[in-house]
């Protein structure tokens, strides 16, 4: 792990909507990037997305200049002191490619794998050196939503999440340190948590699905970026989380597979956006819409 002084070299597997933006912020933060992907439109335009998305926040365009573009996998690895990769969400792909990726790094160099949730264990058991392997989960868009779990096997060392920590928390994100490798970590965990109990409501006439949004978004959404459910909770006072917990928690899903519901949307080709209709019907400006609030308001964010 030989990083001097603040710069170090990065390589990143994966050119997509997440491994773009990642290798924008590490190169925004002054390290050199090397980027990889087998699809060959995806590398060829991974320096414009980059500088596109540089443009519209305002930062220094010609950053874009410190990610290189490699089509070889050896090639974009072989110097790193860093290497993260963000291809598909398919277990087998990323156990195959990290296999390779080690027989081309330095013997120091970390490993990371921006999965959503697969356990980092599972992606890295095969690996011949695995101390220095890791989880570090982003959030979309990488280059505006803040949070990083950074997440540690039985076999992680103690230098490997402190180097990790670090680059990132320089890098001007909040890494989050997960001490156990769970499937979801904590953001998603948490998460699907209430989406369980978001498609519950819906699936048990309680409400339809524009309800179930309207509310989070007018109530205890409003706080959630300043106040969190367990500062929440010691703010009303745990005997009382208690006292509600001991009536609500009988009656929420608790149920440990996908909603039949959901398999029902799936199953008639109810997809969401890419369909037109999952839970409500969407046109297309109407995704166009939403999609622009979201950033707009992760803009703002920010900004403050
Ligand atoms: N999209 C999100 O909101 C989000 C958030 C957090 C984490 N993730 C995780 O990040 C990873 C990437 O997701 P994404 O949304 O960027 O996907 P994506 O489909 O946009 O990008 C994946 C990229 O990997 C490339 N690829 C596939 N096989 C490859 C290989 N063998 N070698 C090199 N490149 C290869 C593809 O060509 C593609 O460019 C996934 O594990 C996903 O679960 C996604």
């Amino acid at each position: 792990m030989a990083i001097e002084g603040a710069k170090a070299r990065i390589a990143v597997v994966g050119a997509g909507l997440m491994g773009h933006g990642i290798a924008q912020v590490f190169a925004l933060a002054g390290h050199d990037v090397a980027i990889t992907d087998s699809f060959a439109t995806n590398l060829g335009t991974v320096r414009s997305r980059i500088a596109a998305n540089l443009r519209d926040l305002g930062d220094d365009e010609s950053v874009a200049l410190r990610v290189t573009p490699c089509a070889d996998l050896a090639q974009a690895v072989r110097h790193a002191d860093y290497v993260v990769e963000a291809v598909l969400e398919d277990l087998p792909l990323k156990q195959k490619l990290f296999a390779e990726i080690e027989r081309h790094v330095r013997p120091d160099a970390i490993l990371a794998s921006n999965t959503s949730v697969i356990p980092i264990t599972s992606i890295m058991q095969g690996l011949q050196w695995r101390e220095r392997a890791v989880g570090t989960h982003w959030w979309n868009p990488p280059f505006l939503v803040p949070l990083v779990e950074v997440i540690e096997t039985q076999w992680t060392s103690p230098q490997t999440v402190a180097f990790t920590m670090q680059l990132h928390e320089a890098a001007g994100k909040k890494p989050a340190h997960v001490k156990k490798d769970v499937p979801g970590f904590i953001g998603n965990r948490l998460q699907h948590a209430l989406w369980r109990e978001a498609i519950a409501l819906v699936e048990q006439g309680i409400c339809d699905a524009a309800t179930v949004d309207a509310v989070i978004k007018a109530s205890f959404g409003r706080r959630l970026a300043v106040l969190g459910p367990l500062e929440n909770a010691d703010l009303v006072g745990t005997d009382l989380t208690l006292a509600i917990h001991n009536t609500v928690l009988p009656a929420i899903d608790s149920r440990p597979s996908p909603s039949p519901y959901l398999q029902g949307l799936v199953a008639d080709g109810k997809l969401g956006f890419k369909s037109g209709e999952g839970f409500r019907k969407w046109s297309v400006d109407e995704q166009a819409a939403l999609r622009a609030k979201v950033m707009a308001h992760l803009k703002a964010a920010r900004d403050t």
